[in-house]
């Protein structure tokens, strides 16, 4: 039995890491859990919010015995990344570090702006994120954090474009907007199924990136280094979603985000 790569969220918009995933590891077994009955996480306190991963964590582990995570939401990652380093027995990789490197390597002016929840913005960690890697590459940026409230709600009901997800857009987004920002950084794994507002709204100058990508490169470069790596074999591999909310709506919606690969989801439930 191969161990698989595991893998959390509040809910749908892990799937956006779990997508790159997929097609970059395409022979390795995933186990994914959406906590959409307790989503969002973004305005929940810190404590909670590394509560919640520290249980979804140790599911992951003691449950279906992966052999590393992937936390694939911003909010957790900003919350809880130091308390799963320490405590998990596997690799933990997150999506912060990942997305600043990715929004670094990408702009020309040096003027930045990252989005995300209220929690990861107000965590700071991107500010200390951009630092690190802009350090690393001998690079002046200057960083611009909007906080986005309301953005993940309208994905996790399915609704990514329309004049009531533009509107919010129009005005969460005036602050990134008048740094005059050359990059703009999706820090939170749901707005990429808002990236044609986003984009929209921005204008075409600005360039979209997000840590999806980044993310699956950081996964198979650990796993490769701890010899972890599936070697293509005749089974093909097996895909596992579980939501701790109603499973019907998380395969119906899920499979819509995601594709083929998620076509039935599993009851998640916590201690
Ligand atoms: N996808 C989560 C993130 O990246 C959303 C958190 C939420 O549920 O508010 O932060």
């Amino acid at each position: 039995m191969e161990r698989p790569i595991g893998m959390f969220d509040s809910g749908f918009g892990g799937l956006t890491v779990a997508r790159a995933v997929i097609d970059l590891l395409p022979h390795e077994d995933l186990v994914y859990i959406g906590d959409t009955g307790r989503y969002p996480y973004g305005p929940r306190p810190q404590a909670e919010v590394r509560e919640f991963a520290r249980q979804l964590a140790w599911s992951l582990v003691k449950e279906h015995d992966v052999k590393a995570l992937i936390v694939a939401c911003n909010t957790a990652s900003a919350a809880a990344l130091d308390l799963l380093e320490a405590e998990l027995p596997v690799p933990v990789i997150d999506v912060v570090a990942p997305g600043a490197r990715a929004l670094v390597r990408t702009t020309r002016s040096g003027k930045v702006g990252v989005i995300g929840t209220v929690g990861t913005i107000g965590s700071g960690a991107y500010g200390r994120a951009v630092a690190a890697a802009a350090r690393v590459t001998g690079s002046e940026v200057q960083l611009t954090a909007a906080a986005c409230p309301g953005f993940v709600e309208f994905v996790e009901r399915g609704q990514t474009s329309g004049a009531e997800v533009t509107i919010l857009a129009e005005r969460l987004l005036a602050p990134v907007q008048q740094a005059g920002v050359d990059t703009l950084l999706l820090g939170c794994t749901h707005y990429p199924y808002l990236a044609d507002v986003i984009g929209e709204v921005m204008g075409s100058d600005v360039r979209l990136v997000n840590s999806a990508d980044e993310t699956a490169l950081v996964a198979r470069a650990e796993l490769e280094a701890a010899d972890l790596l599936q070697v293509p074999g005749a089974a093909s591999a097996e895909h596992r979603f579980l939501s701790s909310g109603d499973i019907s709506w998380f395969a119906d919606l899920g499979g819509r985000l995601l594709g083929p690969e998620l076509r039935d989801a599993e009851q998640w439930h916590h201690d």
